[in-house]
């Protein structure tokens, strides 16, 4: 707000919000009074969102906030203003007295021109924004002097970030709603029947690009009975896809798709050519297409031509989700759904916005757990911490400056870069006292192999000839066992673990002497034994094959 107007709460404070007289606030004028929450309605064409829900106020006024819900804001999500009041927010009629009574908003899509007007000097805005399609709105944020956290920046691949990553949660509704949409213009069933009038068989369902949508699209499709197909250019998804019910396809051609950060990058002339063959044999023969490649910031790659549209059988669906960045078919419609040559295509890009409920109380729960890390105090006041990772990948305005994009992510799992070790520590003065560390590591490793050497002498001539023969071998396992481990980068220590884990079944070979006795042996042994050496056998088998195939499993992780 723009002067000192007071604001009566429903929590019963009365805050004096006064705009600093000029520049930036500076961290010393942070806040002390609880800060207010708006939410307004949503006002994109279309948008049926809101980014609160009832049962998420309640949460966000533990936190500390008051909050406060445009009149309306939820009509669309089936969230009524009565909803909102039962649940402690205040309805505010109009946007203008939302937005100028609000000290953080949240909001769904990124705000317009005349919003990002109503927004105050020193307030906080998180939204969707993309900042790198949006330079201008960035600007007009910054001049604004107003600080945005957009919460399609979030660094996606920081694990702790999963729980407000929005983009997740909504890409999952839209690929559920892309098989519902198929679904509904597809002529049959997705699951194979046996009937009296008949045998049904088993939609075919073809899936281009396994990422959050499309993975969603292939457990929706593999749970509604169909055949599922998967393709996409960054190999590593394979397991995900066949661990949800579909089948990879693979691209006859070696080439590496991943373009770092979990996205993919764009493929080689030849990788394309071979790809279009696979996608040209997939369209002859599935019922439902359903395509969602994407590379960040590019158009939609063109998957599905117009040649293989026609090649479909009639009653066929393509459900085109890349739609708005211009398709990943030929003939794809944005927004619209069309039929051509037989095939409907639907083009809709308001995917998420037909789940408005669902895909308004999964985005209000990202918005929680954002506010959460925002005010881990608990007092209704936030703090933009630029020193944390995920809080500083969000922020793209800071107090009026723009931050965005944020540096690169630090990685923690990759071993350090060795030190440069100064000229004068390389020259060693001669006959001088040994100053440089190097020879000082020298020494006293000579010193330790010394002092081992004298004590396995001593051992040696005062212990038995059978213990030597196991103490050797045994300090020789820890020196190997050392080294080993030593020069293993942090990151593979759980696979090295696994299969240090599978090696240690050589425990089996015991198990088998028992369980045969060597030849000539008088002695067999008895019963009860050589059935407590079958189960060690069984186990030890378990443990070896499951050690080396979980290594394995996680080995291919780390291959590029
Ligand atoms: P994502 O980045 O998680 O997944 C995209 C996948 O496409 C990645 O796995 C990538 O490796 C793959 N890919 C890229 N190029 C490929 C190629 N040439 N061949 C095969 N695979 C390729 O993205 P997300 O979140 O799953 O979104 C997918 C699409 O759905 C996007 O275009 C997004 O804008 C759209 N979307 C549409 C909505 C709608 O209402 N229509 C709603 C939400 C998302």
């Amino acid at each position: 707000m723009q002067t000192g107007v007071p604001i009566a709460t429903t929590s019963g404070i009365t805050r004096v919000a006064v705009a600093p007289e000029m520049g930036n606030p500076s961290s010393s004028e942070t806040p002390n009074t609880v800060q207010r929450i708006g939410v307004p309605r949503e006002v994109f064409p279309g948008e049926k969102r809101v980014a609160t829900v009832p049962d998420v106020v309640g949460k966000l006024i533990k936190l500390g906030f008051t909050v406060s819900v445009e009149s309306g804001a939820g009509d669309a999500a089936n969230m009524s203003d009565d909803a909102y009041r039962a649940a402690g927010a205040t309805v505010v009629e109009g946007a203008a007295q939302l937005w100028a009574s609000s000290d953080i908003v949240f909001k769904v899509r990124a705000p317009t021109a005349e919003e990002v007007a109503l927004m105050h000097e020193g307030s906080t805005l998180v939204s969707f924004i993309w900042p790198a399609q949006n330079p201008e709105l960035l600007k007009q944020l910054a001049a604004r002097k107003v600080t945005v956290l957009a919460i399609d920046a979030l660094p996606r691949t920081l694990s702790r970030a999963q729980k407000m990553d929005a983009l997740t949660s909504q890409a999952g509704v839209a690929g559920y709603r892309a098989v519902i949409e198929a679904a509904n213009a597809f002529g049959r069933f997705f699951s194979g029947q046996i009937t009296a009038a008949g045998k049904v068989p088993p939609a075919k369902v073809f899936i281009a690009g396994a990422g959050v949508a499309g993975l969603a699209a292939i457990g929706t499709a593999a749970s509604l009975g169909a055949i599922v197909r998967a393709n996409d250019t960054r190999a590593e998804v394979a397991d995900q896809v066949v661990s949800l019910g579909g089948e990879f396809v693979k691209v006859e051609y070696e080439e590496e798709g991943s373009g770092g950060g979990g996205y993919a990058k764009v493929m080689s002339e030849g990788f394309q050519q071979a790809q279009r063959a696979m996608y040209a044999k997939q369209a002859k023969d599935v019922d439902i297409i359903i395509t969602t490649a994407l590379i960040p910031g590019k158009p939609a790659p063109k998957l599905i031509t117009a040649e293989m549209v026609k090649s479909m059988k009639p009653g066929s669906v393509i459900v085109d989700m890349a739609a708005e960045q211009g398709g990943n078919c030929e003939l794809t419609e944005p927004g619209q759904a069309v039929v051509k040559h037989g095939v409907t295509i639907v083009g809709y890009t308001d995917l998420v916005s037909r789940l408005s409920t669902q895909s308004s109380t999964l985005y209000a729960t990202n918005l929680f757990r954002l506010a959460e890390e925002l005010c881990k105090t608990k007092d209704g006041i936030i703090n933009v911490n630029m020193e944390d990772d995920a809080i500083r990948g969000l922020t793209v305005t800071k107090e009026g400056n723009i931050t965005w994009p944020p540096p690169a992510p630090k990685l923690p799992a990759a071993p350090a870069a060795p030190a440069v070790k100064p000229a004068a520590v390389v020259a060693k003065p001669k006959g001088g006292h040994g100053q440089s560390s190097a020879p000082a590591s020298g020494t006293r490793t000579a010193v330790m192999f010394g002092v081992a050497a004298l004590l396995f002498w001593l051992i040696g001539a005062s212990a038995p000839k059978e213990f030597l023969a196991h103490f050797t071998v045994f300090v020789l396992a820890c020196f190997v066992g050392y080294m080993v481990v030593w020069n293993v980068k942090p990151a593979l220590h759980t696979p090295l673990m696994s299969v240090t884990n599978a090696i240690s079944s050589i425990i089996a070979i015991g198990a088998l002497v028992q369980i045969s006795p060597i030849a000539g042996a008088v002695d067999r042994p008895d019963e009860l034994i050589r059935w407590v050496a079958a189960a060690g056998i069984v186990l030890t088998a378990i443990n070896m094959f499951g050690g080396f195939a979980v290594t394995q499993r996680m080995l291919a992780m780390f291959r590029k």
